[in-house]
Parts: structure tokens; C-alpha cells; sequence
């Protein structure tokens, strides 16, 4: 399976701070934003990963992802130089997708939690269809809500509901098969002038092809988004990561855990600058000399 990583838009709900730099290299806690959304798809196995900003902002982010060859992935650019829509990363996407399933996952949303690198691994697995999540939320109105029925079948899927069905919202990390860029490619822009998410994953329930995961109240799903909310995940991962001593969202130890690069670049990219951040590389070596 491949990625796509969505880090366009022109962050107007964080001005001025995005004036003058793109909302996902904006830190959480101690870390580009990007790199969260990045560590989700390096959690679910994939590795050929495109990242698609505006044109502006697209040599900052080559500048600090690079190829991605020090964490064993294989990234590659492309600019969207109109917001014109989640879906629209299939579009623009094309050529990469090659009709291979793909996971999309949205360059602000940070996850966090038990058991969820198994939830992905399984979602990387689809062949036929799309997976989605479902994520219980206080203000229904501002997501794309799914109501389900006792078995967990999807009942109605909608985009901002002035009247929402439910409270479930469904986050910004979604997984296809081959069809994806088809069925993108056949959308017509929403009344906002966007190539909507929720149309796209409309097709596939429309034939049976789209599947729900609840993702339970044990995992954090923050997007990083507006100022009180951009806060709030700074403040969420300081906590956890005080506590534990642990990082989350840590690239270099992502692909040292999931086998795609070996201890001595692991050692090598923690020889980098001197920092809080290489020594904690540094330290993993010394504490997980065998990886897990
Ligand atoms: C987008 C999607 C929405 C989804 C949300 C997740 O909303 O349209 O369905 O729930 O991302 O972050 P937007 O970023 O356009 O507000």
C-alpha cells in the first residue's frame, strides 16, 4: 500500500502564525506537526509515501523530509495550488497511486493510542473497498459524521451536519483500494468548491464498499488546526511524553521499530546536531539494542 500526506490549505484559522510558515511544519510540542501524520503511515507498514503543500510551501517541506531514505521510506512532492478539497489528493495523486490501494491520511490530524498500530497494519491490508474510522466527538457539526447501525453498518455519512446524526466524526485517515483515483476523478466540487472526502467515501458506501472502524475512546485523535486546539495537542504530547520518557511521533525510532532501518543509521542520524532529540535517539539504541 501506498500514502498520501495532505498538508496543503492556507491555515486562515491560525493566522498570522501561518502567514509566514505552513500550518503542518508548525511544532506540536517538539516536533514538525507533519511528522505525526508521517509515523501513522510508517505505524500501518507503508513506505512509499507522497506529500502533497502548496507550491509555496512544498520546498520547506523537501527541505525537512528529504527523500526519506534516512527512515528507509521513499517520498516524493507534489503541489496542490488551490485548496480545492481532500479528495482533490487523488487527483493530483494520479500518476503515484499507479491503481494501487492507497492510505490518505490529513497532515494535521495526530493519533494516538493503544492498539493502534494493529488498527492500522489491518487497514493496510484492504484489497476491495475503503476503509474509515469513526471517532466519538463533542462538536459533531464541524467533522464528516457517520451514523451506524447496531452491527456496525453505516446508515448515512455527512459532511458538516447542520443536524448531525450522530456524534461520530470521521477522522482525516482513510484507506482504498485501486478505484480511489476513478471515483475521484468522477466527483463534481461541493457548494464550498471542494472535491469532498465524504463524496468520495459516499461512492463506496453506495456499493457496499465502504467499512467503519470505531476508534475507541483509549485513542486521541487532536487535530492541530486552531490556535486552542494547536495548544491543546502541544500540551497533550508534552504530558504523555514527560510521564514516559517516550516519544510519540518520533520518525527515526518509528523506522527503527518497524525494521526499516537497522541500529547503525539508527546511530547515524543520532550523531546528527546535538539535541534533546538525538539523545533520545542515542538512548534507544542504549535501551532496545534489539528492536521491538
Ligand atoms: C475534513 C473532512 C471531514 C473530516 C475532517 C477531519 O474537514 O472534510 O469529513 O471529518 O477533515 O479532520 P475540513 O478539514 O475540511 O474541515
Amino acid at each position: 500500500m501506498k500514502g498520501i500526506i495532505l498538508a496543503g490549505g492556507r491555515g486562515t484559522r491560525l493566522h498570522p502564525v501561518t502567514r509566514g510558515v505552513s500550518k503542518q511544519l508548525l511544532p506540536v510540542y517538539n516536533k514538525p506537526m507533519v511528522y505525526y501524520p508521517l509515523s501513522i503511515l510508517m505505524f500501518a507498514g507503508i513506505r512509499e509515501i507522497l506529500v502533497i503543500s502548496t507550491p509555496e510551501d512544498l520546498p520547506l517541506y523537501q527541505r525537512l523530509l528529504g527523500d526519506g531514505q534516512q527512515w528507509g521510506l521513499r517520498l516524493t512532492y507534489a503541489a496542490q495550488d488551490e485548496p480545492r478539497g481532500l479528495a482533490d489528493a487523488f487527483r493530483i495523486g494520479r500518476k503515484f497511486v499507479g491503481g494501487e490501494p492507497v492510505a490518505l491520511v490529513l497532515g494535521d490530524n495526530i493519533f494516538y493510542g493503544t492498539g493502534l498500530p494493529e488498527t492500522l497494519r489491518r487497514a493496510a491490508k484492504l484489497e476491495v473497498g475503503a476503509v474509515a474510522f469513526a471517532y466519538p466527538v463533542s462538536d459533531p457539526h464541524r467533522h464528516g459524521i457517520v451514523e451506524l447501525d447496531a452491527s456496525g453498518r453505516v446508515i448515512s455519512l455527512v459532511e458538516k451536519p447542520s443536524e448531525p446524526r450522530s456524534h461520530y466524526a470521521v477522522p482525516g485517515m482513510y484507506f482504498y483500494d485501486g478505484k480511489v483515483c476513478d471515483i475521484a476523478a468522477s466527483l463534481k466540487p461541493s457548494a464550498r468548491g471542494e472535491y469532498e472526502i465524504t463524496d468520495l467515501n459516499c461512492v463506496y458506501l453506495a456499493r457496499g464498499e465502504l467499512r467503519i472502524e470505531m476508534l475507541g475512546r483509549g485513542v486521541a485523535w487532536l487535530d492541530a488546526g486552531t490556535h486552542e486546539s494547536l495548544l491543546q495537542a502541544s500540551n497533550f504530547v508534552q504530558t504523555v511524553e514527560l510521564r514516559q520518557g517516550l516519544m510519540i511521533a518520533c520518525p527515526e525510532e518509528v523506522a527503527y521499530r518497524m525494521g526499516f532501518i537497522d541500529g547503525d543509521a539508527l546511530a547515524a542520524l543520532a550523531e546528527e546536531l546535538p539535541s534533546e532529540y538525538t539523545d533520545y535517539l542515542r538512548n534507544i539504541l542504549r535501551d532496545h539494542p534489539v528492536r521491538r
